[in-house]
């Protein structure tokens, strides 16, 4: 069996490399570049600063700030055309995922033409696309560095994955002072998707030598700093390297999927609009000890990674020790349960089967340890209720 490694082709990391994306992209050749961002990068200056550094390097570069979170085929519409309209030859690809997502949907309709329904997983895009240069300022999707985007269709609320090395970014600049100013809640969220992205990337079906290097050395992050991060906004250190933790777990993804914990947590953003990496923390634990079995030396290498279990545990005490740690996490990173967010239960169990469809229909589950049945599924959603 071969093995493909895709990553963009130039990753920067670094205090203040912000301001070198003007010359980076320069040196491309692009001289018509267009920042995709939403209106609160705007309103901090973060997208004012990017445009001046495009403007310093001699290109004509225009601000699109219509992405909404968990971007809609429909609100692919208003950036398609900003995109015309300036005769974009290039995108900045400018925030935490949903821009950054927006972003690589725009860059491959603005050369291909048609709907993202048509590019839902398992078909493979592999382009061509205008290129994008990508920015996150949260530490957590790791869209900067993948080859997948996800956009919800407007029509049934199906949150779709888009997949190929066609989304690839040429480039992804990485600066931690970006993420300086999230509040808790969102260094909570995006903190605790990057931990998923990494752990689900070693336990999937398609983890390889490669990915699982990625997976384990944001892991090793992520234990170390994201409480500090969420105590305390301020600790450059706890900052910089969760940043560098959600590029790896990115790249460790990237090229080796995720798995049910994204496959259920999808339809949670599309049906409730519950946040992804919120979705993500309230699945984790439960998903984790239905799976757990099923790889146990490979959950706990992750617990002895995340630093929650010792050389001296046996696989079982370790892995066990993962599930337990999730759950302490959650609580004290204060994930709330669908019942205390809100959620109606006769709401939540009319959608239970349709949500179990469409996250077995993304082919995520396929990649997990323990491949479940659609009626597991509906099981491991009404467990996470209350
Ligand atoms: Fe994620």
């Amino acid at each position: 069996m071969s093995i493909d490694i895709n990553t963009p082709p130039i990753l920067r990391f670094g205090a203040g490399s912000v301001d070198s994306i003007g010359e980076l992209l320069a040196s491309s050749g692009a001289a018509r570049p267009i920042v995709v961002t939403d209106r609160f990068l705007v309103s901090t200056g973060v997208a004012a600063r990017v445009a001046e550094s495009l403007a310093a390097s001699g290109m004509e570069a225009a601000v699109y700030d219509g992405t909404i979170p968990d971007p809609t085929t429909d609100s692919l519409e208003s950036g398609l055309a900003a995109i015309r309209e300036h005769g974009a030859d290039s995108i900045v690809a400018l925030g935490g995922g949903s821009p950054i997502d927006t972003a690589k949907a725009l860059s491959v309709l603005a050369v291909r033409g048609g709907h993202m329904r048509e590019l839902k997983a398992p078909f493979q895009f592999m382009g061509p696309a205008l290129p994008v240069i990508a920015v996150p300022t949260t530490a957590g999707t790791g869209s900067e560095v993948t080859q997948f985007t996800i956009i919800t269709d407007s029509a049934n609320n199906e949150k779709m994955l888009c997949a190929g090395p066609g989304y690839l970014p040429k480039a992804a600049v990485v600066d931690y002072e970006l993420t300086l100013s999230m509040p808790p809640r969102l260094t909570a969220d995006t903190g605790i998707d990057a931990l998923t992205h990494a752990i689900e990337a070693y336990v999937s079906r398609k983890a390889n030598p490669v990915s699982d290097v990625y997976a384990l050395a944001a892991i090793s992050r992520i234990g170390r700093y994201l409480r500090r991060a969420y105590r305390d906004g301020d600790d450059r250190e706890a900052r910089e390297e969760m940043m560098t933790a959600a590029t790896l777990a990115g790249m460790a993804f990237s090229n080796a999927s995720v798995a049910l914990v994204h496959g259920m947590s999808r339809p949670l953003g599309g049906h409730f609009q519950i946040a992804h990496g919120m979705a993500n923390a309230m699945l984790f634990a439960e998903i984790t000890a239905f799976s757990a079995g099923h790889a146990v030396e490979r959950y706990a290498t992750c617990a002895r990674t995340l630093g929650v279990a010792s050389a001296d545990d046996d696989d079982q005490a370790a892995a066990d020790a993962l599930v337990a740690e999730l759950r302490a996490l959650a609580h004290e990173l204060e994930v709330p349960t669908p019942a205390s967010r809100g959620i109606e239960q006769a709401l939540w169990e009319e959608r239970v089967p349709v949500m179990a469809q469409q996250a077995l229909a993304s082919g995520s589950p396929n990649n997990n340890p323990r491949v479940p049945t659609a009626e597991q599924v509906e099981q491991l959603y009404r467990a996470i209720y209350a």
